[in-house]
C-alpha cells in the first residue's frame, strides 16, 4: 500500500486541543493537512474555557513543520458550528474532513442524573456535532468531496452504568452519521463512526490497570484512515481500542412471520420468541430500503 497522504485536504478537528483529538490533528497534519485545530478548552465536565489548549497544539504542528490554524469556539451553539466552519474557510478555501470528536462527562445514575446533566452532554456531543457538521456538508457539496467522522462511545452502542445521559448522546451520532452518509453518497461525501477507547484525562480514574495498553495513538490510525482518501465505504461503525480495530454493526435478522393472512397473537409472539430472537442469517441494513428490500418478499 502507497503511504496515505493528506496533502492538498483541509481538516477541522473539534475538541483537538488534548487527549485523542491531538492526536488525530497531529497524524494528519504530519501526512500533509492543513488542520483546524478546535477546542474550547474547558474541564472534563464541560466547565470554563482556555485558549491555550488549541494554540498548544497548533504550536506543535507548525513545530514540526506542519500547517494549523486555531479556532477556540464551542461547538455547542450553531454560531460556534458556523464559526468553526468559517475558520477553515478563510484560512484554507474549503473543507474536506470534520472529525467531531470534542466531548464532556457528566456521570450519574440514572436516578440521580439532573435534568441539566442531559442538557450539557446533548449540546456538546450530539447538537455540537451537528451544528459542526452542516456547514461542513454544505462546503463539501459544492466541491463533490468529503469525509465525516463522528466519535461515538460503546458506552452507547453496548451501554454502560451511570452514562444514559452520555450514551443517548453517542447512539444520537450513529443515527447523524447514517443519514449524512445516505445523503451525502452521491457528492462523495463519506460518512463513518468510531468507538475508540483510551487513556485520556476522560477516562484515565475509569480504566486503572488497563490504561497502559491503551494509549490515545493507538486509535490514531483507524481515525486517520476513515479521514483519508483511501477510505471508500461509509455508514460504518468502528471500535478502536489498544491497536484493536473492529466493524460494529446493526443487524436485522430474519425473525418470525406467522403467513399471510395470520393476525398474530401475544401468544403467538411468546411461542416464536426463540425464533424472533434467533441472530442466525442477519443482514446489515445500509437504509430503510434494504429493511423494506428483505421484508416485502416474505409479506408478498
Ligand atoms: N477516551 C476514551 O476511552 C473514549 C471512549 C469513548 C468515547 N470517547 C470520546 O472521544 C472524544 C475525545 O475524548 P478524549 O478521551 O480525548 O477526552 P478529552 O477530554 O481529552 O478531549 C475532549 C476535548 O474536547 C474539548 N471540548 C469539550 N467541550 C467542547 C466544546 N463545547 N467545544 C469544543 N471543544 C470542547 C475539551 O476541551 C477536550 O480537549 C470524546 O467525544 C469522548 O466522548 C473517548
Amino acid at each position: 500500500m502507497s503511504e496515505i497522504s493528506f496533502d492538498g485536504r483541509v481538516a477541522i478537528v473539534t475538541g483537538a486541543g488534548g487527549g485523542l483529538g491531538r492526536t488525530y490533528a497531529l497524524e494528519m497534519a504530519r501526512r500533509g493537512a492543513q488542520v483546524v485545530v478546535n477546542d474550547l478548552g474547558g474541564s472534563v465536565d464541560g466547565q470554563g474555557g482556555d485558549d491555550s489548549a488549541a494554540q498548544k497544539v497548533v504550536d506543535e504542528i507548525k513545530a514540526a513543520g506542519g500547517e494549523a490554524t486555531p479556532n477556540y469556539d464551542s461547538v455547542s451553539t450553531p454560531e460556534g458550528g458556523e464559526n468553526i466552519v468559517k475558520t477553515a474557510l478563510d484560512a484554507y478555501g474549503k473543507v474536506d474532513i470534520v472529525i467531531n470528536n470534542a466531548g464532556i462527562l457528566r456521570d450519574k445514575s440514572f436516578a440521580k442524573l439532573e435534568w441539566q446533566d442531559l442538557d450539557a452532554v446533548l449540546d456538546v456531543h450530539l447538537k455540537g456535532a451537528f451544528y459542526v457538521s452542516q456547514p461542513a456538508f454544505k462546503a463539501m457539496k459544492d466541491n463533490g468531496y468529503g469525509r465525516f467522522i463522528f466519535t461515538a462511545s460503546n458506552a452507547g452502542v453496548f451501554g454502560n452504568f451511570g452514562q444514559t445521559n452520555y450514551g443517548a448522546a453517542k447512539m444520537g451520532l450513529v443515527g447523524l452519521s447514517n443519514v449524512i452518509a445516505i445523503e451525502g453518497a452521491k457528492a462523495g461525501i463519506l460518512s463513518n463512526v468510531v468507538c475508540p477507547v483510551a487513556a485520556t484525562r476522560m477516562t484515565m480514574e475509569l480504566l486503572g490497570d488497563a490504561a497502559s495498553a491503551l494509549e490515545p495513538e493507538l486509535v490514531t490510525p483507524l481515525v486517520t484512515y476513515l479521514a483519508s482518501e483511501a477510505c471508500t465505504f461509509t455508514h460504518e461503525v468502528f471500535s478502536a481500542a489498544g491497536g484493536r480495530y473492529a466493524r460494529i454493526f446493526v443487524g436485522l435478522a430474519p425473525g418470525w412471520y406467522g403467513g399471510k393472512g395470520h393476525v398474530p397473537t401475544v401468544e403467538d409472539v411468546a411461542d416464536n420468541i426463540d425464533k424472533i430472537e434467533d441472530q442466525t442469517g442477519y443482514i446489515v441494513p445500509t437504509s430503510i430500503a434494504d429493511e423494506l428490500g428483505a421484508l416485502l418478499p416474505i409479506l408478498s
